[in-house]
């Protein structure tokens, strides 16, 4: 989808279908909505009048122009309550609209900035929230389908216009789709490697994938080989590889706006291409869900493609450790005694919370790389969609400061997050009778997620780190607002903005 901006009378558009929109309780459309009733002598007022349109949040009518207009189609997309409206309603309306709009014979689209006008809203967070909302809203992951996809499946958009009335606001709104852009491409592409199942993504292909994207990117990439991770000392992250017949890959993808010496911040995200369990192995019933387990992976990888297209002056490092967790020959057992990078040993009890074991290692080589600030992302627990559901991703820190960052960048994003707390009586939660610290809570304790983010707090030690446990959000049953069906880039732009965030 092309997406540009124009100056003019959104009237005159040239376009399949020209939208524009009402508040609930307007009877008479002023700006662009009253400029196109003009043109239609009347209609949209009328159609007030009768009670057809009322502006309800998600009404949508569709009004034949009968050559009144060089467009033959308007939509009027009803907004709701305008106190109720708000940067989250403009990008979910949007992606909504263009779900709507997968018929073949609409190809263009003209639109208005919705909200920045009578909603008062930031123009350029509209105006982003608006070009997110699109690109968002048309993903569909059919790659391994091809051959049944009908029309309609297979109908894109060709392109999408924002009209702008007042000529002075236009490069607000260019620099603004150019950024939406960039953040809805990158949740897109984390999208698309979370889709794939895992036989057409192992860790190998994950490292060719990341590979691409930083070539795209013209960014740095390193990917260490078992080798260098047991030359690290990587035991915590190697236990979980042992028993797959796929080599494990640990992704290095750098980014220097700034130029300075180690990064402000690294991304860490958890890589798992396919979680059995291991030999605590998991039931069959939804297993298969469980090739979506490097939707963290697969969020810091994207987003640093976004981050260097975007260009702030921060360091930023991602870091993904990937690698199945099968139950081989080789496998880890429950019992075994492994020791992590920074020399601790860990008891693994349940070979099923490997995610927290990969994690490990990699908190300590970001902080071997010289990260000030460690944001980790990870399908860590199941609890989590018994806390918190699909509706917002769990937050854990040693930090404040920057789980308050974190925060802000999150609902920057549209998305929603909650803090649990780390309060130190769970400590004894990962406390071992062999080890330094076991990879599970005592049974029946409760506090699954904090239990995860407890096992972690050690490997970050005295640096900033703030835990996203997104395993409720990362995958969705079905299409709304902005979250697609499948993997939904939950944590993408969030991530970006707090690389940004720490932009000197
Ligand atoms: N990948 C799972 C967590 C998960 C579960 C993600 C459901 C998405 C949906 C993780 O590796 C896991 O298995 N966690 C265990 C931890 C337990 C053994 C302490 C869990 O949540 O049951
Ligand atoms: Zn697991
Ligand atoms: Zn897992």
């Amino acid at each position: 989808m092309d997406i540009r901006v124009s100056a003019g009378d959104i009237a005159a558009a040239q376009a399949d279908v020209i939208i524009v929109n009402l508040f609930e309780g307007v009877t008479s459309p002023g700006g662009a909505t009253g400029a196109v009733d003009r043109a239609l002598d009347g209609t949209i007022s009328r159609l007030i009048a009768l009670g057809d349109i009322r502006g309800r949040s998600g009404e949508v009518t569709t009004i034949h122009t009968d050559g009144k207009m060089p467009a033959p189609r308007v939509i009027v997309a009803g907004l709701g309550k305008s106190e109720a409206f708000d940067i989250d309603a403009v990008r979910n309306l949007s992606a909504n609209l263009v779900r709507s709009l997968r018929k073949p014979a609409i190809k263009d689209v003209a639109t208005v900035v919705h909200g920045a006008g009578i909603g008062a809203l930031d123009l350029a967070a509209c105006a982003q929230a608006i070009v997110e909302g699109a690109v968002l809203g048309a993903y569909r992951f059919q790659r391994h389908k091809a051959a049944t996809l009908r029309d309609d499946d297979r109908h894109e958009l060709v392109s999408l216009t924002i009209v702008e009335h007042d000529a002075t606001r236009v490069s607000t709104i260019e620099a603004a789709v150019a950024r939406g852009r960039s953040m809805a491409d990158a949740t897109n592409t984390a999208r698309d490697l979370a889709n794939e199942p895992s036989n057409h993504l192992t860790p190998t292909m994950l490292a060719d994938r990341a590979r691409a994207i930083a070539a795209g990117a013209n960014l740095e990439i390193e990917v260490l080989e078992r080798e260098d991770m047991e030359s690290k000392g990587m035991g915590s992250l190697l236990s979980v590889a042992k028993g797959s017949a796929q080599p494990p890959k640990l992704i290095r993808i750098s980014y220097k706006g700034r130029g300075g010496e180690g990064y402000d911040v690294a991304l860490v995200g958890k890589g798992i291409t396919f979680d059995t369990g291991g030999i605590s192995i998991k039931p069959a019933a939804n297993m298969d869900a469980m090739k979506a387990d490097m939707t963290g992976a697969a969020s810091v990888i994207a987003a640093m493609g976004a981050i260097a297209a975007l260009g702030p002056k921060v360091d930023v490092v991602a870091i993904a450790p990937c690698t199945e967790n099968m139950p081989g020959g080789n496998a880890t057992k429950p019992g075994d005694v492994v020791t992590a990078m920074n020399g601790r040993t860990i008891e693994i009890l349940n070979t099923d919370a490997e995610g927290r074991l990969v994690l490990a290692d990699a908190i300590c080589y970001a902080k071997e790389l010289g990260a000030r600030n460690i944001v980790d992302v990870a399908t860590l627990t199941g609890a989590v969609t018994h806390a918190l559901g699909d509706v917002a991703y769990a937050i854990m820190t040693n930090n404040d400061e920057l789980a308050s960052r974190v925060e802000v960048a999150a609902s920057a994003a549209g998305e929603k997050t909650w803090r649990l707390p780390m309060f130190k009586e769970y400590d004894d939660f990962v406390k071992s009778d062999v080890a330094d610290q076991k990879n599970t809570g005592t049974g029946g304790r409760g506090a699954g997620t904090i239990v995860g983010a407890k096992f972690l707090e050690p490997f970050a030690g005295d640096t900033p780190w703030v835990h996203l446990d997104i395993a409720g959000v990362d995958m969705s049953s079905s299409e709304k607002g902005w979250v697609s069906k499948g993997a939904t880039g939950y944590s993408v732009r969030a991530l970006i903005n707090v690389a940004a965030g720490f932009a000197s």
